[in-house]
């Protein structure tokens, strides 16, 4: 008997602690370019429904109100390409899902889950949290160089924290192949209207991708960084009816139930465009001063970084790695975050987040073309971790 302690790894975000002191020393204090937390407001009209909806004696339904299913439905339609009528399930925000959709689905030991190999954490510590076996996999190759086996594969585009977007051909052929290998496919798309240098990133739910036939595939969606809303915890999966059914059972059992406030402020903010494309042009203002100064910086972005709330950027000299980046930020006061936190895979990079206020970015831009000194100056050491 005993409590569950698994084999997760350590919280990494501890690590930067040092990092973090550092930059608290740089005069005019630290610059936070770490965690992807929104920080502009909830547009008014998302608080007023929330507020609107605080009489709310009665248990909410797990499968989420009408008006809610109504409202994600039609944002499918209207967003994402999605022509037939794939299974809805509202989640409390995203994260819970895709730590616990490996259990759900009743995978365990001797299961393999795989995602991409620069990735959120959390898609790991989902097949730990199982007993199944965590796998990163390059998303962006052909999928018949993958192994056989994999009984879930997250797929996450926009991707955190690299940017990447997977167009209809990558995914058609994903697709394909998890048809033909017997996969469940989970796709990760919370970042989908944040789109910079391409058109669109696709969902594995388009019409393009998967016709109206969405056995054994899911998207999962949150209003977190569309909306401001990360501290509601609004979000929804959808996908393959038959599952979607017994993942609401299941979840009925639990007791995994959205507020119906926050059911209704989120009903009301997918039926809202403006504030969306409100909030990108205010990343995309960021997003372009901060670009703006990576050379001088001595940096470069992926170019494959194309969409998402991030820069994923590197040593432009090729010389400094992801830490060292990190530390070399910290004595001009910026913290960024390692890519090591992303897998073995990210550790030349570091990951720097759009979500700082305008007044944050801006002075992040005054020090950063001090930033090539430092970066010789570690370069120059004995190498950091
Ligand atoms: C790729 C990815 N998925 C899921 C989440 C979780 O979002 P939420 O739980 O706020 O919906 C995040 C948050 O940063 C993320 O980056």
């Amino acid at each position: 008997m005993g409590f569950f302690t698994g084999d997760l790894p350590d919280f990494p975000w501890d690590s930067l602690i040092p990092a973090r002191q550092r930059a608290a020393q740089y005069p005019g204090g630290a610059i936070d370019l770490t965690i992807g937390t929104p920080v502009d407001p909830v547009p008014a009209f998302i608080q007023a429904a929330l507020g609107g909806a605080s009489d709310a004696h009665a248990y909410p339904a797990t499968i989420g109100s009408n008006e809610l299913r109504t409202a994600i439905a039609r944002w499918l339609h209207n967003h994402r390409g999605v022509t037939g009528t794939p299974g809805i399930l509202p989640t409390i925000g995203s994260k819970e899902m895709v730590a616990l959709l490996p259990s759900f689905l009743g995978f365990g030991k001797g299961d393999t889950v795989a995602f991409p190999r620069m990735a959120y954490p959390t898609y790991d510590v989902g097949a730990r949290i199982a007993g199944a076996t965590p796998l990163p996999l390059n998303a962006d190759a052909d999928p018949e160089t993958w192994p056989e086996g994999i009984a879930l594969l997250w797929l996450n585009s926009p991707g955190n924290p690299d940017g990447h977007v997977l167009g209809i051909h990558q995914l058609k052929r994903i697709r394909a192949w998890a048809r033909a290998h017997g996969t469940i496919i989970a796709s990760d798309e919370c970042y989908a209207e944040l789109t910079w240098d391409v058109p669109e990133a696709p969902s594995i739910l388009d019409t393009r991708v998967c016709g109206t036939d969405y056995r054994d595939i899911f998207c999962l969606y949150s209003l977190s960084k569309q909306s401001n809303m990360a501290g509601y915890r609004g979000a929804f999966i959808a996908g393959d009816p038959e599952r979607i059914a017994t993942l609401t059972q299941l979840r009925k059992h639990a007791g995994f139930m959205m507020p119906t406030p926050i059911q209704h402020a989120m009903a009301v903010a997918l039926g809202d465009e403006a504030h969306v494309t409100a909030q990108k042009e205010t990343y995309r203002l960021r997003r372009e001063a901060l670009s703006g100064v990576l050379e001088a910086a001595g940096l470069r972005n992926d170019p494959k970084s194309v969409a998402g709330l991030y820069l994923w950027a590197e040593d432009a000299s090729g010389r400094a790695n992801g830490w060292e980046i990190v530390n070399a930020c910290a004595r001009i006061g910026i913290v960024v975050a390692p890519g090591d936190f992303y897998g073995e895979a990210a550790r030349g990079r570091v990951r720097i987040s759009l979500t700082a206020t305008d007044e944050a970015i801006g002075e992040a831009i005054r020090r950063l073309p001090a930033l090539p000194g430092e970066l010789r100056h570690a370069a120059a050491k004995p190498r950091e971790r």
